[in-house]
């Protein structure tokens, strides 16, 4: 599988070349043709390199220190929302709350979190608000958007893999990816909340023990 997967990857990549050099055509119809096959192109390398990455045995075990949170959520927010002018991010996290975490792996987490709710508000517009806050001996980071809720159907099997996506383009990926990273520090990601006023995620984090 793993080898297909790369392969597909490396036609895929030169596929996407050239569809990026035909954009540039002046002939009207390759021009009305280009963009569409363009993003059907970037979907395509998109779930081929997650469904590399996910099968993907060796993903290292998180390299865990106490990180402050405030700069790995500015930095997810601005990777998932780039592009999406009508989606306001609202970073309510106070600078000094830390995170037993990888930093690289937290990202991870919070960008496919995110990146979820920007495509679920890109259209209408609205607004994200990330809090972080200190519960024991763990860190709970609160993704909360004003959108229109994740769809009735797909709710039960929302964390499994290529099971709950509704988009076209969607891999079906990003949530099971997001909670297996968590569960990889001891814990987890969850649906707290959706409905037609919003939904929100909550990324727990404990401590490692002493
Ligand atoms: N904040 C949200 N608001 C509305 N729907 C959501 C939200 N978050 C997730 N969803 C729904 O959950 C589905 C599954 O999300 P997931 O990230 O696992 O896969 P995906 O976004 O479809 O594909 P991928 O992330 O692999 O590109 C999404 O397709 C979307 O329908
Ligand atoms: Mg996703």
């Amino acid at each position: 599988m793993a080898k297909i997967q790369h392969d597909l990857r490396n036609i895929l990549s030169s596929a996407q070349l050239a569809s990026d050099e035909l954009s540039k055509s002046e002939d009207p119809s390759v021009q009305r043709l280009a963009p569409r096959l363009v993003s059907s192109i970037d979907h395509a390398v998109a779930l081929a390199t997650n469904t590399l990455r996910y099968g993907r045995a060796d993903e290292h075990p998180p390299q865990r220190r106490k990180i402050r949170v405030k700069p790995v959520v500015d930095e997810a927010f601005e990777a998932a929302l780039s592009g999406k002018e009508r989606v306001i991010p609202d970073d309510r996290v106070d600078a000094v709350i830390e995170a037993d975490a990888d930093a690289a792996q937290l990202f991870r987490i919070l960008l496919n979190v995110l990146r979820n709710a920007g495509e679920a508000l890109a259209e209408k517009g609205g607004t994200i608000s990330v809090s972080a806050a200190r519960e024991g001996a763990a860190t709970h980071i609160d993704i909360v958007d004003n959108g229109e809720g994740i769809p009735e159907k797909i709710r039960e099997r929302l964390f499994q893999p290529f099971a709950g996506t509704t988009r076209a383009g969607g891999s079906g990926l990003g949530l099971a990816i997001a909670r297996d990273l968590a569960h990889a520090h001891g814990g987890d990601v969850a649906l707290i909340r959706s409905d037609s006023a919003g939904t929100q995620f909550r990324v727990t984090i404990p401590d490692r023990e002493e």
